[in-house]
């Protein structure tokens, strides 16, 4: 007879469904997860024009200790923060066409061990990035957002579990 294989431990935690209720507590949630970031994270922020993407960035950002301004990067393509332990990548990709991607050497950033990415728009990019990276989803619910988070892995299962350590 032979053995059957271990069942594989769980990599992740499920996904999480939040509500917030006006742009600081998308912030603030945001910030959660940006407390346990650490350089290799990759975060992709998807969903429709307005539906918080950059301001999720922004509380992600001041919970990763930046201090300063975070704004949109949708001329620059990406905005960089420097923390103490690593550079915060912003990047919203709405106006990268594939063709582009071999041109702004992404691919590197994705595997820079000192790179925490944020990633706006990021269906252009995802067959260059890791697996193991945070899905956050959000969408307009009557005058707040709703925002799905999954994981796909330890890394991104570390973040996630950052939303369900205590009241939120
Ligand atoms: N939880 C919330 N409830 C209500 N309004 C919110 C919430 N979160 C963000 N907003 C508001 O939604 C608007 C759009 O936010 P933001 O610029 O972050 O969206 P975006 O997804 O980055 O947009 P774009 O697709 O243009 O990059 C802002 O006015 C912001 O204050
Ligand atoms: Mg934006």
């Amino acid at each position: 007879m032979t053995p059957k294989a271990a069942r594989p431990a769980p990599q992740a935690p499920g996904p999480i469904e939040l509500v917030a209720r006006g742009e600081e507590e998308t912030r603030r949630i945001a910030a959660l997860v940006g407390a346990r970031s650490r350089g290799g994270d990759i975060v992709c922020l998807e969903g429709p024009l307005g539906s918080g993407k950059t301001t999720f960035a922004q509380g992600f950002a001041r919970g990763a200790g930046f201090k300063g301004q975070v704004a949109s990067p949708t001329f620059a393509i990406a905005r960089r923060y420097k923390l103490r332990r690593a550079t915060l990548h912003h990047l919203d990709l709405f106006r990268l066409e594939t063709k582009d991607l071999p041109n702004v050497a992404l691919e590197e950033t994705f595997d820079d061990a000192k790179a925490i990415c944020l990633v706006e728009w990021p269906e252009v990019a995802r067959r260059i990035m890791p697996e193991d990276r945070l899905e956050v989803r959000l969408s307009h619910e009557a005058g707040a957002r709703r925002l799905f988070f999954a994981a796909s892995g330890p890394r991104s299962g570390r973040l996630l579990a950052a939303l369900g350590d205590g009241p939120l």
